[in-house]
């Protein structure tokens, strides 16, 4: 299809482009109305107890296989469309304290692995273990920078696997040097494939959104680490409890993540169990609405080349719609509501 006959095909479907008129309203609106309700959580707390979300019962994750058919193996084309170039990071990168550094979204993504690795306490000769490793984008920045460091990436997704597999072929990548790949989900049984007390360091990145017992993945955790091991964690999460801690299709962004849920900031570092709390900080939430911002461009650029063949109308409100509403959630009260934690946990002595 030409570009212009594109262009007429998504204003008749009411299908508006991120610098549009028309988007930029309903952006304004969908936030203005989100702020109302974040004011009335703030207003009037409410427990975890209270929504009948339990942090110490069920399996770790669940719907994984669900998550996977409708999210994470979506093409592949699809997320190379949209990523940052040189990591292929799916998470937010970070602009600064406030969110709003005029930098690329290639070194927004450079700046929040660097953030990491020092709030990680990464020394460079570590053995890690990176659990939902997405498509190698820790991994990358990590072998790039530490000659010494040797990673073990898990992820269940088939279109990272592939992904992967071809760059731990290319003898040019990163990923083709002290990186191995466990292509299965995170659950009890990873200690059978890993073994008992293997690595310095566990992290997850963007993942403990599908975490439902967090009693028990810290145990698995403390079970995989060994003596002196660490443990770091960046997940989204609300200041406070939401009525919608778990995702389904009527919350905002459930009906992309099935089994999401989005934890009140203070809930996981209650979890010392099994591990030491050594420090949590927040990341301002419009960190993620200018990373999101630059994959919605990238992704409305990529339009033409991605639905080619299959001028897929459903498929392109779907993707859309899911940058508008991600953008509107985290932008309302100067992104201090929604944002991403940090947790950094140690082996008990
Ligand atoms: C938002 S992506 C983040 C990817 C990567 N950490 C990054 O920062 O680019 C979430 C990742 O978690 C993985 N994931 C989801 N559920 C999982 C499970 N039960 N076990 C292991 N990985 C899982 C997905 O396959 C995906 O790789």
């Amino acid at each position: 299809m030409r570009q212009e006959n594109i262009k007429k095909a998504l204003t008749e479907a009411k299908i508006y482009g991120p610098d549009s008129e028309r988007y930029l309203k309903q952006e304004k609106s969908l936030t203005r109305y989100l702020e109302r309700e974040y004011k009335t959580y703030l207003n009037n707390p409410i427990t975890l107890e209270s929504t009948g979300v339990s942090t110490v019962e069920g399996p770790i994750m669940d719907q994984t296989e669900d998550l996977m058919d409708v999210h994470y193996d979506e093409t592949i084309e699809l997320f190379m469309g949209f990523l940052d170039t040189r990591y292929r990071a799916y998470t937010m990168a970070y602009y600064g304290t406030n969110g709003d550094d005029k930098i690329s979204l290639e070194t927004a993504q450079y700046q929040k692995f660097r953030l990491i690795a020092e709030r990680a306490q990464i020394q460079g000769n570590e053995k890690i273990l990176n659990i939902g490793c997405g498509f190698g984008s820790l991994e990358t920045y990590l072998l790039q920078e530490y000659p010494g460091i040797e990673i073990v990436g898990i992820t269940p997704s088939k279109v990272q696997i592939t992904y992967l597999k071809e760059k731990m072929q290319d003898s040019t990548h990163p990923l083709s040097n002290r990186f191995t790949l466990i292509e299965d989900v995170f659950d009890e049984a990873i200690v059978d494939k890993l073994g008992l007390a293997q690595y310095d360091l566990i992290i997850s990145i963007g993942v403990f959104e599908q975490l439902l017992n967090m009693k028990l993945m810290l145990e698995l955790i403390s079970k995989l680490l060994r003596t002196n091991g660490r443990s770091f964690h960046h997940f989204i999460t609300s200041q406070v409890v939401t009525p919608q801690v778990k995702l389904n299709e009527k919350t905002v962004i459930g009906k992309y993540f099935p089994g999401g849920r989005i934890w009140p900031r203070d809930e996981f570092s209650r979890h010392t169990e099994h591990l030491d709390l050594v420090n949590t900080w927040f990341v301002n939430g419009k960190n993620y609405w200018q990373t999101l911002d630059e994959w919605h461009h990238r992704y409305w650029k990529s339009i033409p080349s991605l639905y080619c063949d299959d001028f897929n109308l459903d498929a392109i409100r779907h993707w859309n719609e899911y940058f508008l509403l991600c953008k509107a959630m985290f932008s309302p009260l100067d992104g201090t509501f929604y944002g991403n934690s940090h947790y950094l946990f140690c082996l008990k002595p």
